[in-house]
């Protein structure tokens, strides 16, 4: 199938790259040059597994521009552009619209529009809507997206379902068949059913981690293990094992928009929604734990050095958006400590993301021994893999304290205790 693929962000760009894999012809348009221009030279402006060799290897049946208008006829568009979150957690619709007003001045005939793009309920009703009051025959599909961000080309390939919101059946089948060989069921909904299954599975999984940070908390305080008690609830096939890892709470561009979102949608419909409106302000609290932890530790934080392992987001990415990291290090340096930090990917970036104030108290190491080294406690926020390979007795000999504070559970604590070290995970009932 030919396809034009409207916004090329991460979710685009792997849609793009994934459907020229299956064989399709993608042309992917952008309004941002720069980011045109680095495709048009193979180069993915962003850190996700897999995806730059994906490119490469269906070069030939992928194009990007600044364009819509691709030089063939597509049967198919893909709204893909960013829905930021706005004030009051309503989305910011501005791309999505300018999207749309384009797609209507420029396109003929009868194509399908399918949207990806994250979007209230109602909204592909409305695009329905202006396609038919400005004359073009297009027949608009909801299909919205799961990709994680780190396995997104995985998750691509494997999803657990294809969602097909859509109001002709037709039309729905037609971007059905786009996913050909992909083992999935595809479930056919309602454009609003479809719009708001997305914000329902980004709010769930916020609430599920919220559920076991929490639990994890009250591990800490009453010496279990909270491993041990998130292995035996999952097997309950009606729990299900995964999304229970506690850690610094959750990040990232999604879970907490989608969320606000959906709290914003219920208060435009007049519904009160007290367990998601709870969801937020816990999440907050577990990374004060964080910083309560080492405060405990340290006795205070003024005028001592913390080690920080991790910024992203969650490992496998360079995505600072939300990150734990931020508000934990706006903390560590309001109470006085200074920080060194490492992350394999996400480190550049977080001059973007903090206070000239805040940033003043950091400065960036170029490994995780680097970091440690003269360093009073050792902060972990991030899981990826190269700190689980780190010796305990390098890093003992690195750090000039012996408090480890792991938010992620990463390291032994048998082997970081034997190495001399005072080690706390994340509701491993050890108290400081
Ligand atoms: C999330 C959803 O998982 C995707 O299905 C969805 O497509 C995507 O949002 C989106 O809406 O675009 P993503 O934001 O990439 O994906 O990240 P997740 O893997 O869901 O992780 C979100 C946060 O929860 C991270 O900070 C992660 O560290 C944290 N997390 C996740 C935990 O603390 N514990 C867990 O068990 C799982």
């Amino acid at each position: 199938m030919d396809v034009v693929v409207v916004g090329v962000g991460y979710v685009g760009l792997t849609t793009a790259a994934c459907l020229a894999a299956l064989g399709h012809r993608v042309h992917g348009c952008d309004t941002d040059a720069e980011k045109v221009a680095a495709l048009q030279q193979g180069r993915v402006p962003f850190h996700e597994p897999g995806l730059t060799d994906l490119l490469a290897g269906h070069r030939s049946r992928l194009s990007f521009s600044s364009e819509l208008n691709p030089g063939f006829a597509p049967a198919l568009y893909y709204i893909c552009v960013g829905t930021p979150q706005g004030s009051g957690g309503q989305p910011e619709l501005t791309a999505l619209w300018q999207a749309v007003e384009r797609i209507v001045d420029q396109v003929e005939g009868q194509p399908v529009v399918a949207v990806k793009s994250t979007v209230p309920v109602g909204t592909c009703r409305r695009i329905q809507e202006r396609c038919s009051q400005a004359g073009l025959g297009a027949r608009v599909v909801s299909n919205p997206e799961f990709l994680r961000e780190g396995t997104a080309v995985r998750d691509f390939f494997h999803p657990d379902r294809t969602l097909i919101g859509a109001a002709d059946r037709g039309a729905g089948e037609l971007v059905a068949q786009l996913f050909h060989g992909i083992q999935a069921s595809v479930v056919m909904t309602s454009w609003e059913a479809a719009e708001l299954t997305k914000w329902a599975t980004n709010a769930f999984l916020a609430t599920r981690i919220t559920f076991v940070n929490e639990l994890a908390a009250l591990c800490d305080a009453l010496g279990v293990d909270v491993l041990e008690v998130t292995h035996a609830l999952g097997l309950d096939h009606r729990v299900g094992r995964h999304f229970l890892q506690p850690g610094p709470g959750y990040g990232g561009s999604c879970l907490p928009k989608d969320l606000a979102a959906l709290i914003w949608q219920a208060g435009e419909a007049g519904v009160q929604l007290d367990l998601l409106t709870a969801v937020p302000g816990a999440n907050a609290r577990q990374r004060s734990r964080a910083v309560e932890k080492l405060k405990a530790g340290l006795q205070g934080l003024g005028g001592e050095t913390v080690a920080v392992w991790g910024l992203a987001f969650k490992a496998g990415t360079d995505d600072l958006r939300a990150a734990p990291a931020l508000e934990i290090l706006t903390m560590l340096a309001g109470a006085g400590a200074r920080v060194q930090a490492y992350d394999p990917q996400a480190a550049s970036r977080l001059k973007h993301y903090l206070d000239p104030a805040v940033l003043q108290a950091v400065s960036l190491a170029p490994g995780p021994l680097e970091a440690a080294a003269g360093s009073d406690a050792l902060l972990i926020l991030t899981e990826w893999d190269e700190f689980r390979a780190v010796e305990p007795a390098q890093l003992r000999s690195a750090l000039r304290g012996d408090l480890v504070v792991d938010c992620r559970n990463v390291l032994d604590p048998e082997r970081m205790r034997a190495a001399g070290f005072r080690y706390c995970g994340v509701g491993r009932g050890e108290r400081l």
